[in-house]
């Protein structure tokens, strides 16, 4: 497939996840979201927000109903707050384990889909390692059925990009004024694609992504960002720096990308670093973090980092898209 026909399959992703009033059945991706919707979730998500040591926010918006979470690749932070999110919202959920489920048995990912529609589950939550699988699904499921995207090969985070997005509003209020830089294996990152997508609808003032050449994205892809090889010019007076995670499972072989300490030297986000940046900025990472490669480890436990922020406000982001979709949904409760 030509670079130009896959950037075309996925607006057609982007008018799939779409009911006609303009609100989400399923969530696809960030692409094609609207600034007022993007919004009306990132307000929602405030509501829904609990603080660590708080009792967390609850209400019953999904008593009756069945969520599945069905993850075909690792995760912590997303599953375990999805999880979450949706049994405080008085969900039944069920978490599907992948290797002792009959996937391992040949079955077929659409064999399970309807094994599990056919239990009443409402809305299912996946991640998974292949490009268009979460759309695949979308294209079969029952009418009633609802598909969230959890990540998707080096494609789509779309939660993960709202909980960037409600972490970044949070500091730096509006988006307009703001320089975000997004460092580090941006050719691999699902998450940078979200993030890009998100902070383009929301009017960011400049978005840079700065890696080697070899972990660059197709300048075609993202044609409003700024692409950069050198951290320094990166860093330089930025707002938000947000360190991606090298991916290994993604990367094949390593040719072209340097060993891990000339990574550092030359792409890892430290204190010394950081200095070229506004004195304000503050540091991001999606997790799992590799620290001492992308990331100085001693940075991202500093004052500036909000990392554990991201982590909090991931669980009201997924509350808000939960209720979001299930208020559409046809099927009472
Ligand atoms: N950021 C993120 O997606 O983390 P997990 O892989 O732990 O879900």
């Amino acid at each position: 497939m030509q670079a130009s026909e896959f950037y075309e399959s996925l607006e057609d992703e982007a008018d799939l996840q779409l009911r006609e009033n303009g609100d989400l059945r399923h969530l696809l991706t960030l692409k094609g979201l609207d600034h007022e919707l993007i919004m009306r979730l990132l307000d929602r998500s405030e509501e829904l927000l609990s603080h660590t040591g708080d009792i967390p926010a609850r209400n019953e918006a999904l008593a009756g109903r069945t969520v599945a979470n069905l993850f075909f690749e690792p995760s912590t932070r997303t599953r375990a707050s999805f999880d979450l999110a949706a049994k405080r919202l008085s969900a039944d959920v069920l978490n599907l384990d992948v290797n002792t489920s009959s996937r391992k048995k040949g079955e077929s990912i659409l064999d399970t889909i309807y094994t599990l529609q056919a239990m009443q589950v409402d809305v299912m939550v996946v991640r998974d390692a292949s490009a268009g699988v979460p759309a695949y699904i979308c294209r079969n499921v029952n009418e009633h059925v609802c598909i969230l995207n959890a990540g998707e090969s080096d494609v789509s985070h779309p939660t993960q990009g709202l909980l960037d997005l409600m972490t970044i509003r949070r500091h730096k209020g509006e988006f307009s004024g703001l320089t975000v830089a997004i460092v580090g294996d941006i050719a691999h990152s699902r998450v940078a694609r979200s993030a890009a997508q998100g902070l383009h609808t929301l009017g960011v003032g400049e978005l840079r992504l700065v890696s080697p050449p070899a972990l660059a994205p197709d300048a075609e892809e993202l044609p409003y960002a700024r692409i950069l090889y050198d951290l320094d010019e990166g860093l330089r007076d930025a707002d938000v720096v947000m360190a991606l995670r090298i991916q290994r499972e993604r990367v094949g072989n390593l040719d072209g990308i340097p060993g891990i300490d000339e990574y550092f030297a030359n792409y890892g986000v430290s204190h010394e670093r950081m200095k070229l940046a506004k004195p304000d900025a503050i540091v991001m990472h999606p997790g799992p973090m590799n620290r001492g490669i992308e990331i100085e480890s001693s940075l991202a436990d500093s004052s500036q980092s909000v990392i554990t922020e991201q982590v909090t406000n991931g669980v009201a982001v997924r509350m808000a898209v939960l209720e979001h979709v299930c208020q559409g949904m046809s099927k009472p409760c």
